[in-house]
């Protein structure tokens, strides 16, 4: 595609259709959002309904020896009323709030579910949590599958006051264990098993086999919560375990009487808390409060994807990740849209599934993954082409940067030319997009993030000395102010918080991710600059895949570094050095692989796993280089660097000749 072109102006149709029409009316707004940032937020807050109206727009300070963040301070608010109450209050209840699109389409029927429904069963959940003693502020553990009782369980906690900590479906009971001990949580909501490409999830299992960990120094979760799902069978704690289904009539007795109406929350009061990895020790529990996290995705959801009241949105990403909490369940929602709720997979029942659910459902705006878009591109054409996609007026992506050539055949082949693309860059800690064109005024570049959202102002630093690049440079990422969904903290160690984000370079929020800024003054995220590594679009900390695998008996030590991927953007090769008295061979390799998989999850299996016979290498001082490990793991013998550091050169050697 060599004479295909560089930029894409948006179509005189969707932007005359469109919020922002013009990259005028996107820069005039930008300015205002900048120069009178306070003015602005003020104004945004407009767009949720507030109990009590807050005293002051923005309380933050970025120093790094006193880090606070606050928005919207003094004012009390609802996530769940929002979300539901108010648009049955004010008629819309009818409206479909969710089409569920279940896993298998010949075996399940797509359901309709309405703003009236989502809240009836909202509420009964809530009923059922305060019937089991969850009380404000209490943290709620939920582990399920892509059914809408996630959604309303998320939603019931926001109702309540209680503070949710979804775990992603495909973590280990390890995983799961670690969240609730660090989360101190003391109620568990999941469901029997979940569904998946055809295939069973055993998600009452995890759980528990998760809280046989936790409870062996004494028991600490009180209740778990089962929705009935798949039927499948499950072991039974009499004294623990509630299903959904018998707790609903007390508590629809509990509802009628008045029972669990929406919290007056404070803008501040924390909504929930999601684990995500970072570069060293165990995944860091983000902490995003209520206010501002609904002004923010609420707002982000309507001009990125310039939403319309007959707009069918599609996030194909799962509620156990910030992408699902912000585009599924908070952001559409409080705008009262129409979605696609996707139980399955993209390749089942075959990898057309996609384009014939945009075709049944008649989905006009479409989110997903590079890695989804690359998997697909790889299976052909002509499971696209037969479905007609004549609803489709946008696309998304989000998670990872997306390759040109991927990005051209999203916009050529499944937008059949028509739709631009909004490639959206943000993190789990930023709680809602930070770059992104606006469809209808920003012309695309494919490959990059292009510009920043309102209120959102980017800088790119030199990584050594921190100085504020000015002009087409590149550099490290970093945001000098903050905006209204920022994380606040992280649960129960603000300390990490602040070293995480606010000392790399003091004053600004460190992103964690490279950047080069073109002439145009277009952004282009080059990746993580730190030990995260990016597989198919989830987070995964070197250090966290490292502590997995010298828990086996049989590992000494471990290093793993992030090498390119076709499908995944990147994968894991791990080098592992044996203890004594282990030899290397296919069964301990296969063995340990899955020894990964078990204590973390499949997500972060390794790819490769190298013996590293003669050891790591290292410097004179005991650090592992990792430097070199990237580089032989992706061939590049010729281009290691400075060696000279080496304790031992031979190591090297050693490991390029058994390379896998
Ligand atoms: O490296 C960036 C990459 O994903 C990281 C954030 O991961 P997570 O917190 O799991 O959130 C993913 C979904 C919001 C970022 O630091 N990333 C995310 N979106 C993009 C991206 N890299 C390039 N382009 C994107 N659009």
């Amino acid at each position: 595609m060599s004479d295909a072109p560089d930029i894409y102006p948006p179509s005189q149709e969707f932007a005359a259709r469109a919020h922002i029409g013009s990259m005028a009316e996107y820069e005039e707004m930008y300015a205002r959002s900048v120069e009178d940032n306070e003015g602005f937020w003020r104004e945004q807050a407009e767009r949720i309904d507030w109990f009590e109206p807050f005293t002051t727009v923005k309380d933050v300070s970025y120093a790094s020896d006193d880090v606070h963040i606050r928005w919207y301070t003094g004012g009390k608010t609802n996530a769940c009323y929002n979300a539901l109450d108010r648009h049955v209050d004010a008629g819309k209840g009818d409206k479909t709030a969710f089409i569920f699109e279940p896993d298998d389409p010949n075996t399940q029927e797509a359901r309709h579910i309405s703003y009236a429904e989502a809240l009836r069963e909202t509420k009964t959940m809530a009923c059922v949590l305060t019937n089991h003693g969850v009380k404000k502020g209490d943290r709620v553990t939920i582990y399920m599958p892509m059914i809408p009782e996630a959604a309303y369980a998320m939603l019931a906690c926001a109702r309540i006051g209680a503070v949710f900590s979804v775990i992603f479906g495909g973590f280990s009971p390890e995983a799961i264990a670690g969240r609730i001990r660090d989360a101190d949580s003391d109620f568990v909501i999941t469901a029997d098993q979940g569904r998946r490409g055809g295939k069973t999830i055993a998600l009452k299992a995890n759980v528990d086999a998760a809280l046989q960990k936790t409870d062996a120094d004494g028991p600490t979760v009180r209740h778990v919560l089962v929705v009935k799902n798949t039927g499948g069978n499950i072991q039974w704690h009499e004294s623990r375990d509630v299903w959904l289904h018998d707790a609903t009539p007390e508590a629809q007795t509990t509802e009628a009487s008045g029972g669990c109406p929406c919290a007056h929350m404070d803008a501040e009061d924390p909504l929930f808390i999601l684990y995500t990895s970072g570069s060293t020790g165990t995944p860091k529990g983000v902490v995003h409060t209520t206010g501002g996290y609904c002004v923010y995705t609420s707002m982000t959801h309507e001009y990125v994807f310039d939403l319309h009241e007959d707009d069918v949105f599609w996030c194909t990403a799962d509620v156990g990740w910030i992408t699902g909490h912000s585009y599924i369940v908070f952001g559409p929602l409080i705008n009262g849209c129409t979605q696609v709720f996707f139980e399955g997979i993209p390749t089942f029942p075959d990898a057309g599934r996609f384009w014939d659910v945009v075709d049944k459902h008649g989905v006009t705006i479409f989110y997903t993954a590079p890695t989804a878009i690359r998997a697909l591109m790889a299976q052909g054409d002509a499971l696209v082409t037969r479905a007609s996609r004549a609803s489709l007026r946008l696309l998304g992506t989000v998670g990872e940067p997306i390759n040109p050539e991927a990005w051209r055949w999203y916009h050529e082949t499944v937008g059949d030319g028509r739709c631009p693309i909004v490639d959206t860059w943000w993190q789990t800690e930023t709680g809602g997009i930070m770059l992104t064109p606006l469809p209808g005024a920003v012309p695309q570049k494919p490959g990059s993030a292009t510009l920043p959202f309102f209120g959102i102002q980017p800088q790119v630093l030199e990584a050594a000395s921190g100085e504020v690049l000015d002009g087409p440079t590149e550099g490290i990422l970093v945001i000098a102010d903050s905006w209204p969904s920022q994380a606040r903290t992280v649960y129960g160690n603000h300390e990490r918080f602040v070293n995480t984000y606010f000392t790399a370079y003091e004053g600004k929020y460190f992103t964690g991710d490279g950047c080069r800024r073109d002439e145009d003054g277009y952004y282009w995220i080059t990746g993580r600059v730190d030990d995260v590594i990016n597989v198919s679009g989830h987070r995964m900390g070197t250090a966290e895949v490292e502590s997995a695998l010298v828990l086996h008996e049989a590992v000494a030590e471990a290093a793993v570094v992030g090498i390119p991927h076709d499908i995944k953007g990147q994968s894991i090769y791990a080098y592992v050095s044996l203890g004594e008295g282990y030899t290397p061979n296919e069964d301990l390799r296969a063995e340990l692989r899955q020894h990964v998989r078990t204590v973390i999850g499949p997500i972060a299996t390794p790819e490769f796993l190298q013996f590293a016979i003669a050891g790591l290498p290292k410097t004179r001082s005991g650090k592992i280089m990792r430097r070199i490990l990237r580089k032989i793991a992706t061939n590049e013998h010729d281009a290691l660097g400075d060696t000279s550091t080496l304790a031992d050169a031979e190591v090297v050697d050693k490991l390029i000749t058994g390379r896998r």
